[in-house]
């Protein structure tokens, strides 16, 4: 960013409101997306010549992502072929629901059964252990409210690498689709996800995002599965992101530096408790 002229700082920052309460709290505070939400939508607030345009959780950002399910599509008319699984991590859910919501779209118009995988970090389950409530999209309470999966606006992840995927809540779209049954979500930590990673960057040449990589995981598992059962399945799966980034995490973890965080029950539970009352 800085080579295009950009001046990047650290996540909670002492140049807002809302980060200089934080880091008044907690110095070393290791930050969340929750948090640079409620600073970047400051900064455009206070600021005439700033507009901000959020880049997952709104409906109108997992739609614009469809491009992805819809080339999926024509890709695999050109293979011959129809995805039975269709598996994406999830942080915000914009590229899962970019890959999964057309397939999604022509079963719900009386096409095939086709089986949904959301997948998030085990340190930040926000479909497998949130509440489904109305919550804020930033920590600083600035957004409007959203119905979604919430893990509570004040919880802080911890600091684990698919840092994509440190997210309290989850898009209205995807909460819905899976109160009402139509996405499974599941959740992985990041050591199995990484080792996951390191399989498909040998097999493929590519090395995933570790974001990438929980959906690069839940597909393994997948087709795992089907090894077992003898079932011949196709599993798409949308590897969002590659990891040329992100050397520094594979570093650490082929180092033997990575450890599977988990979250603090007390902590989301403490959080879940702020949720804003709804009349
Ligand atoms: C590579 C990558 N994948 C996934 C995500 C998660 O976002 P979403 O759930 O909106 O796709 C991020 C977020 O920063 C990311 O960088």
């Amino acid at each position: 960013m800085e080579t295009y002229g950009a001046r990047c700082i650290p996540s909670p920052s002492p140049e807002t409101a809302a980060g200089r309460a934080i880091l008044a709290q907690r110095p070393d505070h290791p930050g969340s997306l929750g948090i640079a939400i409620s600073e970047a939508v400051e900064v455009a607030a206070m600021r005439e010549d700033t507009k901000y345009a959020l880049g997952s959780v709104l409906n109108h950002v997992l739609l614009h992502q469809t491009i992805v399910g819809l080339e999926a599509m024509q890709q695999l008319e050109m293979a011959g072929d129809d995805p039975d699984v269709i598996v994406g991590c999830t942080g915000g859910g914009s590229n899962f629901a970019g890959i999964a919501f057309p397939f999604l779209g022509e079963k719900l118009r009386g096409g095939r059964d086709i089986e949904l995988i959301a997948v998030e970090p085990s340190a930040c389950p926000t479909l497998t252990k949130g509440l489904f409530a109305y919550d804020y999209g930033d920590t600083a309470k600035l957004t409007p409210l959203v119905k979604m999966y919430t893990l509570g606006s004040n919880f802080v992840p911890p600091g684990f690498h698919a840092g994509g995927l440190r997210y309290h809540g989850m898009a209205p779209q995807i909460s819905h689709l899976t109160k009402l049954g139509y996405i499974k979500p599941t959740s992985y930590n990041q050591l199995d996800c990484f080792a996951a990673g390191i399989q498909f960057a040998k097999a493929e040449g590519i090395i995933p995002a570790p974001e990438a990589n929980h959906a690069v995981k839940a597909a393994i598992v997948e087709a795992e599965k089907c090894r077992e059962s003898g079932e011949a399945k196709t599993i798409l799966f949308n590897l969002c992101g590659h990891g040329n980034f992100d050397m520094q995490a594979y570093t650490d973890y082929l180092a033997g530096k990575l450890k599977d965080l988990t979250y603090a029950e007390d902590e989301v539970a403490m959080a879940l408790s702020g949720l804003p009352s709804i009349g």
